[in-house]
C-alpha cells in the first residue's frame, strides 16, 4: 500500500465498477475540496468494467451531487487501462471487488501496492467499503455524497500532513 504520501501522492485515481456513480462522485468532491484546501493534487476516475464507457454519470448521481454543489455534468465514463498505474500515484478503490479488479490489472507487485481501499486509506470511520448506490433509491445516492465527503476529508487530512 502507498504509505508515504509525502513523496508520492500527486495524482489520484478513484476506481469503482461502472464509473458512473461512486468514483465520478469521489473525483468531483475531491477536485473541489483539494482546490479549497490549496493542495496541488490531480484527480481522475475510472471503472474496472467497461459497460458504461463513454456515458455520462448516472442521472440519479448527477442530481444528488448537484444538490450538494458538485458538478458531474461533464463526466464521461471510461474503463481502467494498464497505463493508469504509471499515470497515477495512488489508485483508490471504492469496494473490495474493485480493489481485486484493480490488483488483477497490475503488471508488477509494486503496481498492485499503488491500489488501496478508498475509505480505509483515508482513515474514515467504518464502513470501509463504499456501497454501490446503483440498485438503491434517492436516499442511497444522497448517502453516497456524504460518504464521499467523509472519505475526501480524510484524504485531504492525510495529504495535508504529507505536503506540509
Ligand atoms: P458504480 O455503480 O460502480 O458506482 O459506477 C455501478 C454502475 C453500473 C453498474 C454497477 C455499478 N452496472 O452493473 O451496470
Amino acid at each position: 500500500m502507498v504509505e508515504d504520501a509525502r513523496v508520492s501522492v500527486r495524482r489520484v485515481l478513484f476506481v469503482c465498477l461502472g464509473n458512473i456513480c461512486r468514483s465520478p462522485l469521489a473525483e468531483a468532491v475531491a477536485r473541489k475540496r483539494l482546490a479549497e484546501a490549496g493542495l496541488d493534487v490531480a484527480v481522475a476516475s475510472c471503472g474496472t468494467g467497461g459497460w458504461h464507457a463513454g456515458e455520462g454519470a448516472d442521472p440519479r448521481m448527477v442530481a444528488a451531487a448537484r444538490a450538494a454543489g458538485h458538478d458531474l455534468s461533464k463526466h464521461r465514463a471510461r474503463q481502467l487501462r494498464a497505463r493508469d498505474f504509471a499515470d497515477h500515484d495512488l489508485l483508490l478503490a471504492m469496494d473490495r471487488d474493485n480493489l481485486r479488479g484493480l490488483r488483477k490489472f497490475a503488471a508488477t507487485p509494486g503496481q498492485a501496492e499503488q491500489a488501496a481501499l478508498f475509505l480505509k486509506w483515508t482513515g474514515a470511520a467504518p464502513p470501509l467499503e463504499f456501497p454501490d448506490p446503483w440498485y438503491g433509491d434517492a436516499a442511497g445516492f444522497a448517502a453516497s455524497v456524504e460518504l464521499a465527503e467523509r472519505g475526501v476529508a480524510g484524504l485531504i487530512e492525510r495529504l495535508r500532513v504529507a505536503h506540509r
